[in-house]
């Protein structure tokens, strides 16, 4: 069915990530390109309520693609949760004639996006976050490039590691998910990774394998400790104290979420970004666009939201294995 779609605008929400300067490029390209207006808004839900919107053309977008952040500004706005200030979003969607929202974020960004859409907003989703923890998709825009940078970041770590035969609490990024701390894990090959999807890990056990380590002759130890778990300079006196080897603990922090995003990020963020105006445009109602088993695709936003996801038992075991 043809739609009457005629103006689109873009946000981005929650915590930033590399990757969607490409979407927001391709979400202000595609549609012009498709004879839609498309709209800005500026610091995510923060400011729609502020009414921070402004007309896009073509050339707002050039020579963001391989830069990191968003040039949208994102922000968190927590009291976009009470139902009387999504209420307002929608009015300000329909006073400024947005016939259709792309959100691009995470999960908490997809809630709001879900919000608009039961008030009436035709708000499609991107799934924009580094820490790949959107249920419905594979792939999320800005994991590649911080996963990238972790890893790297790890190495280094490593080398002056094993120099001093020392242990190293390396913390990333994760609250509530583990992806970066596995996916580095095994990638940097560390001795232990801690994931907040299993908290209650036994320090004792980590202790004992860092002795039984040392007895196997390796030079180093390396426990990748998600962020959602903490606590990394504490754990490190403890672990020195228990163990007698000499324990350092880096923070990577934010740096995971900045930098050049990689080819990956960007040609998926280019992707979805299209595929985004797409669905507007073929009136396609509060849809969410996914990576699912090597295809873009897309689903309603409350399935979407109702699916779960958890760290793959296989590859964690595996990873326990690998590190023998
Ligand atoms: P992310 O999108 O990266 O998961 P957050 O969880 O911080 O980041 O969510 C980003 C923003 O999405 C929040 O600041 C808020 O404005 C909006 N949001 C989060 N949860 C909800 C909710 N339950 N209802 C409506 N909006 C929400
Ligand atoms: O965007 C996801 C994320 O980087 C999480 O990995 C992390 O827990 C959180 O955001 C940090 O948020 P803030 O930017 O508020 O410190």
């Amino acid at each position: 069915m043809a739609n009457q779609v005629k103006t689109i605008a873009v946000l981005t929400s929650g915590g930033d990530a590399p990757g969607m300067n490409a979407a927001i490029r391709a979400v202000v390209r595609t549609a012009i390109a498709k004879g839609l207006k498309v709209k800005g808004i500026d610091r995510g839900y923060m400011g729609l309520l502020n009414e921070e919107i402004r007309d896009m053309v073509a050339r707002d977008v050039s020579d963001i693609i391989q830069k990191g952040g968003t040039i949208l500004g994102t922000a968190r706005c927590p009291e976009f949760a009470e139902l009387e200030v999504q209420k307002r979003g929608a009015e300000i969607c329909r006073k400024h004639g947005i016939d259709g929202l792309v959100v691009i974020g995470g999960d908490g960004s997809y809630r709001g996006a879900q919000a608009l859409a039961r008030q009436g907003i035709n708000a499609i989703g991107i799934p924009g976050t580094i820490d790949l923890d959107i249920a419905c998709t594979d792939y999320t825009i800005g994991f590649d490039t911080a996963v990238n940078t972790a890893m790297e970041a790890i190495d280094k770590v490593r080398d002056t590691s094993s120099s001093h035969e020392r242990c190293s609490v390396i913390e990333v990024m994760g609250r509530h998910a583990g992806y970066i701390a596995l996916w580095c894990g095994v990638a940097n090959g560390a001795e232990d990774i801690l994931l907040p999807e299993r908290y209650n890990y036994d320090e004792q056990a980590l202790i004992n394998n860092i002795i039984e380590k040392r007895k196997m002759g390796k030079k180093h130890h390396i426990i990748i400790n998600a962020e959602g778990i903490g606590h990394s300079n504490s754990m490190a006196r403890r672990i020195e104290a228990a163990t007698g080897v000499e324990t350092r603990a880096t923070i990577l922090g934010h740096m995971q979420r900045g930098g050049s995003p990689t080819c990956k990020d960007r040609y998926y963020a280019s992707i979805m970004g299209a595929y985004a105006v797409d669905l507007l445009i073929e009136g396609k109602t509060k849809r969410v666009v996914a990576y699912k088993n090597g295809e873009f695709v897309d689903y309603d936003i409350e399935e979407a939201l109702a699916m779960k996801k958890d760290i793959d038992e296989y590859h964690f075991d595996i990873s326990k294995l690998l590190s023998k």
